[in-house]
């Protein structure tokens, strides 16, 4: 039994003779990628962080953060750059580290999207009922909220809802899906940046002492809480087949889009301790509160309805990655091949974009989710891990593949990065830690007993 079977290097050749098709430049990626990062993690989670963590510190958290995942981006451009096809870190450790490895790697990012899109659909959900409170509806208790029998919750219809319409979008095509990110980008972005000016002038700086009431320690468990926050750039690599000049457009809009929403978390992270003591930011919408704390009531309100939009794309996004992982492993026949088919009329995995969106919608709507976010984290941190030291691997075993991007300082830069990733990993709990264990397991399994023998590499 080989389980380290590579992939020869080379580009898919497309089982169908119909193709995703190749249309993204790179405006397009950086946008998707900035649809992707900003989003619960800013809106609703830097609350917690800051009350139960950091503190003021909170910036220092989302500093040290941005640094691992700067790292990691420059990882991800070097191999998106090199092997720019659908699987993103799935497709780079099959060519790095073998079948085995590649496959943990897919069931860790399926893992990853899936829960990522289900707890950002719950709290999309949340935000969108205040809105409607706001005008006056209330949805009927049963449909508000995922089962819950003491509240009296049964489904979370709205949560249901824009997961069934985001996959109706993503069918459409791949032009169709930039457009509507592009848009709500924009929205999300004069928000973020509406809430920067305005609240610039309540800041009032003695609400940054004590500055570290946790410690450095506190600090370090609100980098590994907000680190949710930047997840997403990742996700544009899984477009690597539908860009028109992917050696040069991933390795921009990789790098430009994490680039502009560390700047933006920064300087949002400052104004938002400096408005509101810390002890108080508890809550589900900080960023709405910290404004309605000091009666700018008609900003704050906008703000929700930005936080809605930007929780859309973010949506998209994830859901987007999730269907072109599909469609990569189910192409290599680590999953059923029928997920691989690709629509003549939208080029766009039609079969698997709706069964990533019936799962979703269904786990979203029947089970509480929110609290799952450290999974993703912890998810995603072990891919970065991975890719980082496959770009090590790859400069040995392939010396000569075209790089469209290198990372500067090998190995030292991808060993910073592996080693930040694991300190954030580490930081993450026991909980996060059994959780994550337990679907590698599964995964594990799923490989031994069906993964393993329909792979193309088998036949
Ligand atoms: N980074 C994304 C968010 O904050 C997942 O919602």
């Amino acid at each position: 039994m080989d389980l380290f079977r590579k992939k020869p290097f080379a580009l898919p050749a497309n089982s169908d003779a119909v193709g995703l098709s190749k249309t993204l430049g790179a405006l397009d990626l950086t946008t998707l990628g900035v649809g992707a990062i900003i989003g619960t993690g800013i809106f609703v989670m830097t609350g917690v962080a800051a009350a139960n963590h950091a503190g003021p510190g909170l910036v220092l958290s989302f500093i040290l953060a941005g640094m691992a995942c700067v790292l990691s981006a420059l990882c991800y451009s070097e191999l998106a750059s090199s092997l720019p096809v659908s699987g993103s870190a799935y497709a780079y450790s099959y060519v790095a580290f073998g079948e085995l490895i590649a496959w943990i790697l897919g069931w860790d990012l399926i893992l990853e999207y899936g829960v990522a899109a289900a707890a950002v659909a719950s709290g999309w959900s949340g935000y969108f009922q205040g809105l409607l409170e706001g005008l006056g509806i209330h949805l009927p208790t049963a449909l508000s909220g995922a089962y819950n029998a003491d509240k009296g919750t049964v489904i979370n219809l709205p949560a249901v809802i824009i997961i069934l319409l985001i996959s109706y979008l993503l069918t459409r095509g791949i032009k169709e899906t930039a457009r509507f990110n592009a848009i709500m980008v924009i929205i999300k972005i004069s928000v973020v940046l509406l809430f920067i000016v305005t609240g610039f002038f309540y800041v009032k700086p003695e609400n940054w002492t004590p500055f570290l009431p946790f410690g450095m320690h506190g600090v370090v468990n609100g980098a590994a809480t907000v680190f949710f926050a930047y997840i997403g750039f990742d996700a544009i690599s899984t477009a690597a087949e539908e860009v028109k000049r992917p050696q040069r457009d991933l390795p921009i809009g990789i790098i430009s889009s994490l680039a502009i929403c560390t700047v933006l978390y920064i300087v949002v992270s400052l104004v938002l301790t400096g408005i509101v003591p810390y002890q108080n930011l508890n809550v589900s919408d900080p960023v709405s509160f910290a404004l309605r704390f000091v009666d700018q009531n008609m900003i704050a309100g906008l703000i929700s309805v930005g936080a809605i939009a930007g929780m859309t794309t973010v949506l998209l996004v994830l859901l987007f990655g999730q269907t072109r992982l599909l469609f990569a492993i189910s192409r290599d026949g680590l999953l059923p091949q029928s997920l691989a088919k690709v629509s003549p009329k939208t080029h766009t995995p039609v079969r698997s974009t709706w069964m990533v969106g019936g799962v979703i919608a269904v786990l979203t709507g029947l089970i509480p989710l929110d609290h799952l976010a450290n999974l993703t984290s912890i998810g995603t941190l072990f891919a970065f891990l991975v890719v980082s030291l496959g770009v090590i691997v790859l400069r040995y075993t392939h010396p000569h593949m075209k790089r469209g991007f290198k990372v500067p300082w090998v190995p030292f830069i991808p060993l910073l990065s592996a080693a930040g990733c694991g300190y954030l990993m580490y930081n993450l709990g026991s909980e996060t830690w059994t959780g994550f264990l337990i679907w590698l397991f599964v995964g594990l399994l799923i490989y031994v007993l069906y993964g393993y023998r329909r792979s193309k590499l088998n036949q």
